[in-house]
């Protein structure tokens, strides 16, 4: 019985490399694994009756069997490697790759012209001592209203085409919220611009549903109007060039009273007047809105009127960037059109 056991073992090796010399593929070697080292394979059929031995001879044969096993297995190991090169090799051999051809460039693009401009204008006001504040895009009503001294009765609710969200909260319309969420937790003095994206239902060739503001707010005790007129003249001769003049115009907003536009002499006829497109032969370019805070906006946010003063400013970055650079078409800027980009 021994004997034949191990006859039968010392045989498993020739048969596997008999075996071995038909195969012709990945899975013929699979089959050709089960047959030998399977549940019912060859090699379980000698150790399934090892146990018909002796206590004597079973460990003698035990030995041979793992030897076998080991080398079955390292056969099999080394003969899949053999099919896998072959593979491997054919398809070297079939596909042609040339590595001296060049590579496909990789487009590198430039700062967004928006960015850039948003980066100018609040590295101008930082300079004049302005803190750099953000606030939430998902706002509530009254923030974005009712606090800004706007009831749900006034017209510029409308106006504003504003997009409500089903939570009954609303995507902000101006960031002049952010004024409101300073000083509802800061004390004067407040120095700070809050330059963010708004959002409008409004599309056409001028209006963008999503667009880009820096709002400004100074508060502090003896803040009045010189303050307001000196600091936004600094900012647009140092933003637009040393020789541009402005004017404010009377006007109104609910959180601001008294209230003005800010225009500035146009930048592309120099107010020369003849048939310039862009301030249509006024002269002229309104550029941003402004005034002295509200007394019913600090009473909201629990600041004396009789103590404090102050003035804040809203202007649009976009409108900012078109005089700036020169951009005709609103739309330049969401494209991402990399001819356009790179030009900046
Ligand atoms: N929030 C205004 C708007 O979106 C812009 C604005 C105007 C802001 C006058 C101000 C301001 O702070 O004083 O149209």
């Amino acid at each position: 019985m021994k004997e034949s056991l191990l006859q039968a073992l010392d045989g498993l090796e020739t048969q596997l490399e008999e075996a071995l010399a038909q195969a012709q593929s990945e899975s013929d070697l699979l089959q050709i694994k089960g047959r030998f080292l399977g549940k019912k394979g060859e090699l379980a059929q000698v150790l399934s009756a090892m146990g018909r031995l002796s206590a004597e001879e079973r460990p003698q044969v035990g030995v041979k069997a793992n030897q076998v096993k080991e080398a079955l297995c390292s056969r099999l190991q080394s003969s899949l490697q053999g099919f896998q090169q072959k593979v491997l090799d054919q398809a070297l051999a079939s596909d042609h790759f040339d590595i001296t051809l060049p590579g496909v460039p990789v487009e590198f693009s430039s700062m967004h012209p928006l960015i850039q401009v948003l980066e100018e204008i609040n590295t101008l006001f930082r300079r004049l001592g302005f803190e750099v504040r953000y606030g939430p895009e998902i706002e509530d009503e009254y923030h974005n209203f009712e606090a800004l001294n706007i009831p749900e009765d006034h017209p510029a609710r409308d106006e504003q085409d504003t997009f409500y969200l089903k939570t009954g909260r609303l995507l902000r319309t101006h960031t002049s919220t952010v004024q409101i969420r300073v000083m509802e937790t800061e004390k004067p003095p407040i120095k700070m611009i809050a330059p963010g994206t708004v959002y409008r239902s409004d599309h056409d060739l001028t209006h963008s549903p999503m667009f880009h503001q820096v709002e400004g707010l100074w508060v502090d005790r003896g803040i009045h109007f010189g303050h307001l007129k000196g600091v936004l003249k600094l900012f647009v001769k140092s933003f637009f060039g040393s020789e541009t003049n402005l004017r404010f115009r009377a006007s109104y907003f609910p959180f601001t009273e008294p209230s003005a536009e800010l225009d500035v002499s146009c930048v592309f006829c120099h107010a020369k007047k003849s048939a310039c497109p862009v301030c249509k032969d006024t002269g002229w370019l309104e550029v941003l809105g402004c005034g002295m805070v509200d007394p019913n906006v600090f009473e909201k946010v629990g600041l004396d009127p009789q103590v404090y003063s102050g003035f804040a400013f809203g202007m649009g970055v976009e409108r900012m960037a078109m005089l700036k650079l020169g951009i005709p078409d609103l739309r330049l800027f969401f494209e991402n059109d990399l001819r356009f980009l790179k030009q900046f």
